[in-house]
């Protein structure tokens, strides 16, 4: 594998929990982190945040190291993720999009047919340099801690910019995909290179993994989603590898029926949400590609649960725990982000008990 990265971007942190258990090693013990343990949830995340648009915070580095911090200071977590937003290469690229807060992305000019698609504005990496400077912060900041680089898959995208924001049944979208397959690939051909062109920025400055969010695409068969989204998603993945030797995590909500294939796209762990327990998860993954190394897994205590008592807490940690173990190799996490009412306290808890109870004696 070619590593043409600057060399002197990424640390040497080859014994971190996070890095040892998704490259398929023994951690000193089972490494956790939170999808949005950045965010509303923590007062000083609303504090730095107030009178700051979403966008704008996202581009402003001293701010998104601010944030990115906070919550490993807070809970001790096992790794940063940085902050940012799947939507903010659209955005960044010249596409007419906000954030509106308690809906989500809200794109003014849908994009539905092949000149539509045709028009769509590639990302010059320029655009994104203040995501690299906060990259280039983060990891001066960080010490031993990895940082999660992350992007938007095409699917994911393209369901907001056809749409033209959040949608529950993805109706619009489904309806270009079966309709017009032609303008449906450009669309995700473009959406792709987008995306790994966000991907390399922050590797450039030196981001340890990177987490790849298909946060809809659990709304596909899989035989829609071999079709119309694998082929789109292994390419990037095949791009990160060539750039950089760095995990690769694949996540999507609703994915049950897609774990294996969104394994055969590239990922070297697969993100499962609280549906599916994580020893099932990993034998649909072995099963995929049973040449591969054994299957590591991300995942997937409810969000929900962080709202039903320290009792219940607890003994849905450990059941998760107990089926991470059973699964081999596994990150605990949420099975999708924290919800924004969770008790900050909970979390920090539940990260001290996954350390306590997960130590290799
Ligand atoms: O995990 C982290 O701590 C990093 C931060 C992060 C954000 N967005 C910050 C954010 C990450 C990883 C994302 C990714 C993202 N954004 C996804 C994929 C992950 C998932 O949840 O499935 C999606 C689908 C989006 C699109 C998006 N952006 C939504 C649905 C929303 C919420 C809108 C709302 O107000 O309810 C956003 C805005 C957003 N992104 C917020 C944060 C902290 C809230 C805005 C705010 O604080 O003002």
């Amino acid at each position: 594998m070619t590593n043409s990265a600057p060399v002197s971007a990424r640390r040497d942190l080859a014994d971190a929990p996070l890095l040892v258990a998704a490259r398929g090693g023994t951690p000193r013990h089972t490494p956790i982190w939170f999808m949005r343990q950045a965010g509303r949830s923590l007062p000083e995340y609303r504090r730095v945040r107030e009178g700051v648009p979403m966008l704008q915070a996202c581009l402003t580095p001293e701010l998104v190291s601010e944030i990115t911090l906070q919550p490993v200071r807070r809970h001790g977590v096992d790794a940063a993720i940085l902050f940012s937003d799947i939507v903010l290469p659209l955005y960044a690229a010249g596409i007419g999009l906000d954030i509106v807060a308690g809906t989500g992305p809200v794109v003014s000019e849908p994009v539905r047919t092949a000149s539509d698609v045709a028009a769509l504005p590639q990302l010059d990496p320029a655009q994104v340099a203040p995501v690299g400077d906060a990259v280039s912060l983060l990891v001066r900041e960080l010490g031993e801690t990895p940082l999660i680089g992350f992007a938007g898959a095409p699917f994911t995208l393209a369901s907001y910019l056809v749409e033209g924001g959040p949608s529950r049944n993805h109706e619009r979208t489904k309806a270009v995909m079966h309709s017009d397959p032609a303008t449906w690939h450009a669309l995700l051909e473009r959406l792709a290179e987008t995306t790994l062109a966000f991907l390399r920025v922050q590797l450039d400055a030196g981001v340890d993994a990177i987490q790849l969010f298909d946060s809809w695409v659990g709304a596909l068969s899989l035989r829609d989603y071999r079709e119309f989204v694998l082929p789109h998603t292994r390419r990037i993945f095949a791009g990160v590898a060539e750039v950089a030797d760095v995990p690769k995590i694949h996540f999507g909500v609703g994915t049950g029926e897609l774990l294996g294939a969104m394994r055969s796209a590239g990922a070297d762990v697969v993100g499962v949400d609280w549906r599916v327990p994580l020893d099932e998860a990993a034998a649909r993954l072995r099963a995929a590609e049973p040449d591969w190394g054994p299957p590591v897994v991300q995942g997937n205590l409810d969000p929900a649960v962080l709202f039903a008592g320290w009792d219940v807490v607890e003994r849905e940690v450990r059941r998760v725990l107990a089926e991470g173990k059973a699964a081999g190799g596994h990150i605990f996490n949420l099975g999708h982000g924290v919800l924004p009412t969770t008790e900050p306290e909970v979390l920090t808890r539940v990260v001290e008990l996954v350390r306590d109870a997960s130590k290799q004696r």
